[in-house]
Parts: C-alpha cells; structure tokens; sequence
C-alpha cells in the first residue's frame, strides 16, 4: 500500500500491517524552524505475521536524529532510513516493545500545509490523508489505531495556548520561559485524526449538556479581536450536538470539543478528534462582513466535522479507498442537518445545482472515477465532488431504498457493530441488508461504476383502458478505465399529476417493484404499466433528485408547466421550470451559433412570472427559481463544441426578453424591504435577500446604465446585498464609472480584512469577457495578493478558472497559458492548492477546436515543465491521456 512518487497504489494489494499499534506518546519541543518530536509507541508483532517481517515506517521530509527499541539506542545496523520511510529489523515476537523515533521538523518551511506548519504565528497541523509522516516515522495508514498521549513544550509567552486531542491533563511552567501542556485521547485513533495548535490565540467558550446530562466544554480558538465573530459558530455547533443526539442518537465522547480557525487551510476543515482545525472562513461571521452564503456555510461545516466524531472517527476507514465511507455519509448527515435547520426543498436544490454543476461535470470528464475508486497515485486527488457529493447521494438512496425509519435502523447497527473499527463500504452496506432483509448487491454498483446513468424516458396514457405506460431506458456512458457497465438499481421517486393538480392513485403497477411513491428501475430497459389512471396525468419523474442521474425526457412544455405549477413536491416544480429553461438556453444557442436572434418562450417568461411573484411561496424558493441555468450549466448540456462566447450572449439576451417582460413584478420585488430592524441571517431572512438581490440582477439586464445597482450598493447595509450590488455593478456595467467607484470604495472599507477581500478578488476575477485577464494580473502584483494562502489563490486564480467562462476560455487561449503558468508556480509551494485549482480544465476536450488546441498546448506546457508534484503530474496525466 504505498504511493511513493507516481506509484499506483491498487485497492486489491490492501493487506494488514505485521504490528500492531497499542500507545503512542509524543513530545513536541516546538521552535519556528527546528521542531524536536520524540515518539514513543508501544507495539507487537500481529498474530500470525513472519518472524522476518521488518517494520516499516512512514515518512516524509524529515531529519532523523534517534531510534531505541525498549530505550536501547540503535543504529544503522539495525534499521535503514531514506527520504520516505525508516525500516528496522530484529525486532521480537510475542512480545510488547516500545520503539523511540525522534525527528526535526522546520514548520515555518512547511508551504504545503501538511504536516506541523505555521499559519500568521501559530503553529497548527493537518495530517489527513498523509501527513502524520510528516511530523514523526509512523505506520501512517487509517488502519492502524492507538490512544495517544500528547506533550507540547513550547516558549510560554508566545503559546500560551497549546492543544492536541483529547481531554486536558495539565500544564506549567518550567521556569525558563517554557511551558508544558499535555493531553490524553482515551479513543483509539488513526494519525490522521492528530492535531496540535500552539500560539496566542483568543477564546469564545460555552458549554453543552449532553442527553446523558454530562456537561461538555465548548472552545472555539480565533486571532485575538475576533472572537465575537465566533459566536454563529458556537451556535451552530451547539444545534449540530442536538441534533446528532436527536436524529442518530449520537452523543459527543470527549469532556471538551474544540475548533481552531487558521487563515492559512488548504481544504475547508478538519475533523481531527476533538480538535476541529477550520479554515478562518469557515468560521468567522458578523452582518458587516459576512453573506448569507457564508453563515450557511458555515453552519454546514461545522455540523459536518461535528458529525464526523462519529461517522469518521469513532468509526473510521479502513484504507482511503473506503474514503466515501466517511465522507459521503458525513456530507449526507450535514445535508439532512441543513435541510431540517432551515428549508428542506430549497435546500435540495441548492444542493442539486451544486451535485450537477460539479459532480456531473467531473463524472462526464478525463477525471472521472467511481465513489469508491480501485486505484489511485495520489490520494489528495481524491477529495473530489465524486467521493463527497456523489457519495452523499448513494447514502441518500439507501435511505429511499429502505425508508427513514428502516434507514435508521441500519445507521444504529453500523454504530453498534464497527465502534472503534476501521471498516469498508461492504460492512456499511451489510449491515442496512442485516436490517431490512434486501438484497443491495445491484445497488451497490453507484460505488463502483463511475459515469451519470442516462435515464430515457416514454411514456403513453391510453384512454380506453385507463393504463399509463412508462418505458425507461438505462444507459451509463462509458468513463476512464470502465468501458462498459453494468445496469444499475435506480430509485424514482413519481407521482401522476392529474389535471386537477392532485397525484393519481394507481389501483396496481405491473413490470417492476413500485413502493411509496418510487419506482425501482433495475433492468436495461423496463416498461411500468400503471392500471386505473382515470384521466391523462403529466408525469413528474426523479421527485427531490431521488436519483443522481440525467433525464431525456421529450416532456410536452405544456405538462411541464403543469408540474411547474402543481407538484406537490416543491423541489419538483423548481426542476420542471429549471428543465423547461435549459432546453430553451441550449437551443438558443444553437440559433445564436447559426446567426439568429433569440428570445425566450412564452410558456418559460409567464411561469417564472407566475412563481416569482406567488407570495404563498417562500422568497428563497422564489429566488432558486428565478436564477436561470448559469453559463457552465448550458455549456454542460450542450457537452461539446463549446463556445462560451456564444453561451454568454444567448443567456443574456434570454434573459433581457424574459425582463423586459416582467419589469413591473421585478421591480416590485426589488423594491421589497428585507431587513425589519435588526439584521438576521436565518433562512427566511436570507430567502428575502436572496429575491431581492435576483430583482436586481434581472432588472441590470434592461437597465440602460448602472444608476439603480449604483443607489443599491449605497443603499445595502448587510454585505449579502453590498457584495451582490458590486457584482452587478461590475459584471454588468464593467468600466463604467460607478462600477470602479465601488470597487474602489470597497477595497477602502475592507482593506483590513482579508476574507472581505476574498469577496473583491473574486467579484473582479469573474466579470465577463477579455479584459479581465489584465485585471488579473494587476490584482496579484497588488498589496492584497499573499501567493502562499490558500484562500488568496483560490479567490483571485481559482475563481478566474473555475467560474469565468468567458474571460478563462478567451478565444485566443490567453487565459489558459497565463493559468499553466501559475499551476506551474503554485505547484512549487503548495501542490494541493495547485491540483485543485487545475481542475478548472477537466472539461477541455468538450471545447470548440479552436480553444480546445489551445487548452492542450497550456496542459503539454505544464506536462513539460519539469519537477511537477505527484498532485499535478497525476491530473496532467488523466488530462491528457
Ligand atoms: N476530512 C476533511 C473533511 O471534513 C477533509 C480533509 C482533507 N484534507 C486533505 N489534505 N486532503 O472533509
Ligand atoms: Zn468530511
């Protein structure tokens, strides 16, 4: 199992180490550039291992300076040590033994951010997937758990905060400016669950009873001056412990849960055991600073690494081939925690747009793989959309399989059963079969075929003899490495809209298993014959996403609306008018490409009108309907040959026909007051700012200058609308004199505070069209742009890439060659952050040929730049290939 460079690590080599890990005791003497840790762990020889088999340890730049087997020193007779690991033999059997590791370590050199590194000052660490082997030689794999007793030694009077997991055992002094902390973490763990923070940090403290009535301190850690933008944080996880107690009877272990916010974070957060370690961002809030956006996000986040206590730790991987294990259910249970805190449908379809504009992206590209992949060269690429989202999915579907309560049930016997185990997807999945009596082996195919099934849909009423007729089709596009697949169990959840708007009753269903309202599709091709239909019903197909697949559908305009204005699923209706604008956008843009005018149909203009201006309707579910599928959805759909000039004139003269029809209800609704007296950021009151703020967007397109978005940006006195009236003023009046005086004045107001900042990077780095590039590039010779945070990079270079579909794919290839050449930098530092933002051109070969060729020579030049991470040389190679 190991990946030294460009290795390919298979899931079929997977074997158990020959020792077994018991205790491990580390001792940090922290400095800025010479770091001593001294390991002590106890191990033994694993039961029926050779008597030969020598240990074999992980590591990764780092100075050995010791080794002692049972407090003996030993010296390179005995063990050898390369760059990568320390292998030493002779070592007993059927004994317990102590070995002794002592290591230098040179955080403040550490760029890549795993490992021990320092962030503004502070020392923090973050060792997932593999960077425990970066502070100390270890058996550094999910599979090998110990208790860990922790001891930090560190300058007192520039730490006098010093954490690691677990619960406090005690402090002091040493009287020559040295303090000590230690701490004990009574539950078995894998490295990649250890955390130390030490500096000079300030505290928000609570407290939280738990349902056994025991009392939990809460800490959350923050630079001294913000803490009192900690407190929705605190809040949100206060409602994440309920919440797991209610909905999954899990009750927190530990007497203290505590989260670090860095500014320096290569990922969102880290669910390190009781040691939550989270990107600033993901923490910080306050109405002056903070979108609605942001509090939502961070709401989730928290839950999220919240809930990994138990889905992740308690219970962890076996192998990062399991990774989905942990993290698609770990996302499923955020969502379901985000879904019952604020809206549930607009929820799902936050979450749905978020599932196809990423998850359906990477799955129809060079990167696609399946949730639970077979082999992999570097496992930091694997932290993708699939594995979480896709994963989330398939979790999801178990639970529509089997039903909540029965869901439930499985979810009690996995926690029962694999306590304190590192485990695989199949003992996941046995044990909702354990349960419920069905067979999940069909099922169980969303784990290992990677590709979005096509969903083809017929359907026919017959009057005469009352039958509805529905013929599907199943078929999953062949993916790198899968040529051909299998048929898969894909649940539908259906109704039959009568003309009335109520769900016909079907007296029987023939041709496959039907239950609750989902239609189980397990065959190739199946026909469903539904007996008793009274009347022609309009089919409403995949209710709340039941399924994450593609749908063709030729569905008559006239039954989408119909569905648009009745389902009983409010999620649905969002989908029909969301299905009835794509097909629209697309051939649009067709028109656009053969020289013709577009304009949008009646049928689209009056249903957006009809629903946006329904005051039955939440404002948030208002405002998901009125946000129109964006360029890189239409780009999607269209699949190949894209011109995203096109795109962009086609959408927007789409969406000046639709405003300029429906000006005077826009105008209402941005006229609306969202805030009655104090600010708010629940979901109602975001929901307002959210239909407030699309009024303004819709109203840009017919305005003929910038004078309303100018009065908005003056008027806003929540960052939600403030950085809302900057984006229009800048996307949609670039150069105008307003636009710059805004972004002029926001950078004043917000100079001191970089993820405000963040906000102005990506609002610039994403006005559409060719001079933005230019922009660009004067933004990251500015006094704002750090070329080593994580955030800095992806708000100015990742948003350019990522979310700029006309000013990246710039027709001349500009915008690709200028990214080559900053992955090729990044990489240098930080081949994480340089991996992520590369996949900003997984979808090349979908291109029109002029763009296409271009984007290739910009991938050729990375290929050929020399010493590239395994991160970037893994992608570059599936890129090309
Ligand atoms: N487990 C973290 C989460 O909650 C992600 C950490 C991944 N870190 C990494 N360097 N690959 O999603
Ligand atoms: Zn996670």
């Amino acid at each position: 199992m190991e990946a030294t460079a460009g290795q390919v690590v298979h899931l079929a080599d997977y074997r158990p180490t020959d020792f077994v890990l018991e205790r491990v005791d580390l001792t940090f003497e922290l400095d800025p550039k010479q770091t001593l840790v001294i390991q002590r762990s106890l191990m033994h020889r694993r039961e029926g291992a050779s008597e030969q088999a020598p240990l074999v340890l992980d590591g990764d730049e780092l100075t050995l300076k010791a080794v002692a087997i049972d407090g003996n020193p030993i010296d390179e007779s005995q063990y050898s040590v390369n760059d990568k690991q320390l292998v030493i033999g002779n070592l007993p059997t059927g004994v317990t033994f102590e070995v002794t590791v002592e290591t230098i370590i040179d955080p403040e050199a550490n760029t890549k951010l795993m490992g021990l590194y320092r962030t503004n000052g502070t020392y923090c660490t973050q060792c997932e997937a593999e960077g425990f082997r970066r502070i100390t030689y270890f058996m550094d794999r999910p599979d090998v758990l110990g208790v860990y007793t922790i001891t930090i030694i560190a300058d007192g009077s520039a730490n006098p905060v010093m954490l690691s997991n677990g619960n406090f055992l005690g402090a002091g002094d040493y009287g020559d400016g040295r303090r000590f902390s230690a701490w004990y973490d009574p539950h078995p763990k894998p490295s990649y669950l250890f955390a130390l923070v030490a500096g000079d940090l300030g505290v928000v403290e609570d407290t939280f009873t738990t349902m056994s009535e025991r009392e939990v301190a809460l800490k959350i850690y923050v630079e001294h001056g913000k803490e009192a933008r900690a407190a929705y944080a605190m809040d949100a996880l206060k409602r994440s412990m309920k919440w797991d107690e209610e909905a999954f009877g899990r009750e927190y272990d530990l007497d203290i849960f505590m989260i670090v916010a860095v500014s320096d974070f290569n990922m969102g957060a880290m669910e390190n055991k009781g040691l939550n370690v989270f990107n600033d961002k993901y923490v910080l809030a306050d109405p002056e600073t903070a979108t609605d956006q942001d509090y939502a996000n961070i709401e989730a986040i928290v839950a999220h690494e919240y809930f990994h206590n138990w889905t992740g730790n308690r219970i962890t991987c076996r192998d990062w081939f399991q990774l989905c294990l942990k993290e698609g259910l770990t996302v499923f249970r955020d969502h379901e925690f985000s879904a019952d805190q604020r809206s549930r449908p607009v929820k799902r379809i936050a979450e749905v747009r978020h599932l196809k504009a990423e998850q359906f992206a990477e799955d129809s590209g060079p990167l696609a793989h399946p949730v639970r992949p077979q082999l992999y060269r570097e496992i930091n690429n694997f932290y993708t959309t699939t594995v979480y989202e896709k994963g989330s999915e398939v979790t999801r579907m178990i639970a529509t399989l089997l039903g909540r309560p029965m869901f439930r049930k499985g979810m009690d016997l996995y926690f029962e059963r694999h306590d304190g185990q590192a485990v695989t997807i199949e003992d996941f999945v046995k044990c909702f079969e354990d349960v419920s009596g069905r067979d999940l082996t069909q099922f169980s195919l969303w784990y290992h075929q990677s590709g979005t099934p096509l969903v083809s849909v017929s359907a026919n009423y017959d009057a005469a003899s009352q039958e509805f007729k529905l013929s599907l089709e199943q078929m999953i596009p062949p993916t790198p490495g899968q040529q051909t697949k299998e048929p898969m169990h894909i649940p539908l959840a259906m109704g039959l809209i009568l003309e009335d708007g109520s769900d016909a009753k079907a007296a029987t269903v023939t041709g496959g298993e039907f239950t609750d309202g989902v239609l189980h599709l397990t065959e190739r091709t199946q026909t469903f014959v539904f007996e008793g239909v009274a009347n022609r019903p309009a089919l409403s197909l995949n209710r709340s996403f039941s399924a994450p697949v593609n749908l063709h559908f030729d569905q008559s305009a006239e039954d989408i609306v119909h569905i648009a204005r009745h389902d009983s699923d409010l999620f649905s209706r969002w989908q029909a008018i969301n299905y009835l604008a794509i097909q629209e956008l697309t051939a649009a843009v067709k028109t656009t490409e053969a020289g013709g005018d577009v304009a949008a149909s009646p049928a689209l203009t009056s249903i957006l009108m009809a629903t946006a201006s329904d005051e039955a309707l939440e404002p948030a579910f208002r405002a998901q309907v009125l946000a129109l599928p964006t360029e890189a959805d239409i780009a999607r759909e269209i699949g190949s040959n894209i011109d995203n000039d096109a795109i962009h004139t086609t959408r927007n003269a789409i969406m000046y026909s639709i405003a300029s029809a429906i000006a005077g209800p826009l105008e209402y609704l941005h006229a609306m007051t969202t805030n009655n007296g104090a600010f708010s950021p629940d979901a109602a009151s975001a929901g307002r700012r959210s239909l407030r703020n699309s009024a303004l967007t819709w109203l840009s397109h017919i305005d003929d200058g910038p004078a309303r978005a100018a009065a908005a940006y003056a008027a806003a006195d929540n960052m939600t609308e403030l950085a809302h009236a900057l984006t229009v003023l800048a996307h949609r009046f670039p150069g105008s004199n307003e636009a710059e005086a805004a972004i002029a004045e926001f950078e004043q107001r917000f100079a001191a505070n970089p993820l405000v900042i963040d906000k102005w990077f990506m609002i610039q780095a994403t006005v559409p069209g060719d001079t933005t590039l230019r922009r660009v590039q004067d933004l990251m010779r500015g006094s704002h742009f750090a070329p080593n945070n994580p955030n800095r990079l992806r708000s100015l270079i990742g948003s350019f890439a990522m979310s700029n579909p006309t000013g990246f794919n710039r027709a001349d290839g500009e915008g690709y060659r200028f990214l080559a050449e900053r992955i090729v930098e990044i990489d240098g530092r930080n081949p994480q952050v340089a991996a992520r933002i590369l996949t900003s051109m997984r979808s090349w070969r979908s291109l029109e040929p002029g763009r296409a060729a271009h984007a290739k020579s910009a991938l050729l030049a990375i290929d050929l730049s020399g010493r590239l991470s395994t991160d970037v040389r893994d992608l570059i190679d599936r890129m090309l290939k």
